[in-house]
């Protein structure tokens, strides 16, 4: 059942840090601080190609941001893309990211690899599903089941599972700060849950027509996943861009109608430039809305803001994302919308 929550959606939200504890128990040695995957660890890659679709593709795009800061070249592709063009496999490894399992386009991009002559491996929530039993190895992700249909928890535990994945393969130097920060992601995100703000932007603009997300970096994935979350169940238009192409044409649609959610974690050369982005869409007399871990000035330039706790980057993707989260579903809840079913979708997508 929901538990008392109105909808599986907010059960599951509300369900991210057991998920994650879940995901990964066992994998980070207490003492050791060492990443324990079994024989994937003797996975020695010297290219990783990601397949994936939804949200499970933003997963990916995030992975691969880890594999190349730990010096492996990595590539994401919509699955439904991969069959049709032919990109170089090398001895590259190609993971399959998919919540289910069971996605076509994805398992015809796994299937596709196998032909060229490429490791496979499945990172699933799903013991047992095709891609899991399909693939040379796999990964599971251990969100427990997912009833909505918008990927919520298990996003989280995708961004997790693809942070072990990176630690236990790859070795660099700031993996201690990466396995602290993964340890504290549980707690992170318990924080933020019942932090009100989020309801308040919601109610704010919830007649908007249009909601844009940006981000860069790692905040780039969490932005076009923020859209997806916004368009598949408030039925609204969203968008999600790379702060830098806002410039490139996006900026034209930017007025006061359209409220702009802007991740910005860190106090670096990418969050500066977003910032630079931000103020431009201010210019436009667009509300913004800071994701912030309060690290940079960007809740100057700000309306509302929904806080992320002072953590490692990564990790502070993935709370990011759950104010995002929070935000459509009280979006949708507000429009009285399916929320759980949202129309014209299904939880697992087995057509091509
Ligand atoms: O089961 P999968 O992870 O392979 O599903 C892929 C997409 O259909 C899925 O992530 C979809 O985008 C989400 N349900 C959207 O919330």
């Amino acid at each position: 059942g929901k538990s008392g929550y109105d909808h599986f959606m907010l059960k599951e939200i509300h369900e991210q840090p057991r998920a994650l504890r879940q995901c990964l128990r066992g994998r980070v040695g207490e003492l050791t601080g060492e990443v324990d995957l079994g024989d994937l660890g003797d996975l020695t890659p010297r290219a990783v190609q990601f397949v994936a679709c939804g949200t499970s593709y933003h997963a990916a795009l995030y992975a691969t941001q880890l594999f190349q800061q730990a010096g492996i070249p990595a590539q994401a592709f919509l699955a439904s893309e991969y069959t049709t063009s032919t990109p170089p496999i090398g001895d590259a490894l190609v993971v399959g990211v998919t919540q289910s399992g069971e996605t076509a386009d994805t398992l015809s991009a796994l299937r596709e690899a196998r032909r060229r002559g490429a490791r496979t491996l499945a990172v699933t929530n799903t013991v047992g599903s095709t891609a899991a039993r399909e693939c040379d190895h796999a990964l599971y992700i251990r969100a427990g089941p997912e009833i909505g249909v918008a990927a919520t928890k298990t996003f989280a535990s995708q961004l997790a599972a693809l942070n072990l994945l990176t630690l236990g393969i790859t070795s660099v130097d700031d993996d201690r700060e990466v396995i602290s920060g993964l340890r504290d992601l549980p707690s992170a995100v318990q924080e933020i849950l019942d932090d009100s703000v989020a309801r308040e932007v919601a109610e704010t603009y919830r007649d908007a027509e249009s909601y844009f997300f940006i981000g860069r970096g790692l905040n780039y994935p969490v932005a076009l996943e923020g859209a997806l979350k916004m368009k598949e169940i408030t039925y609204k238009h969203a968008e999600g861009f790379a702060a830098g192409e806002l410039k490139h044409g996006p900026l034209a649609l930017v007025t006061e109608n359209t409220p702009v959610f802007a991740t910005v974690t860190g106090d670096d050369e990418m969050a500066r430039k977003t910032i630079g982005n931000v103020k431009e869409v201010e210019a436009r007399d667009a509300p913004v809305v800071a994701v912030t871990d309060g690290e940079s000035d960007v809740e100057r330039y700000a309306d509302h803001v929904l806080e992320v706790p002072d953590t490692h980057p990564r990790v502070a993707a993935v709370v990011a994302n759950v104010q995002l989260q929070l935000v459509a579903y009280h979006t949708a809840n507000m429009l009285g919308r399916s929320i759980d079913k949202p129309r014209n979708l299904a939880k697992s997508v087995t057509v091509e």
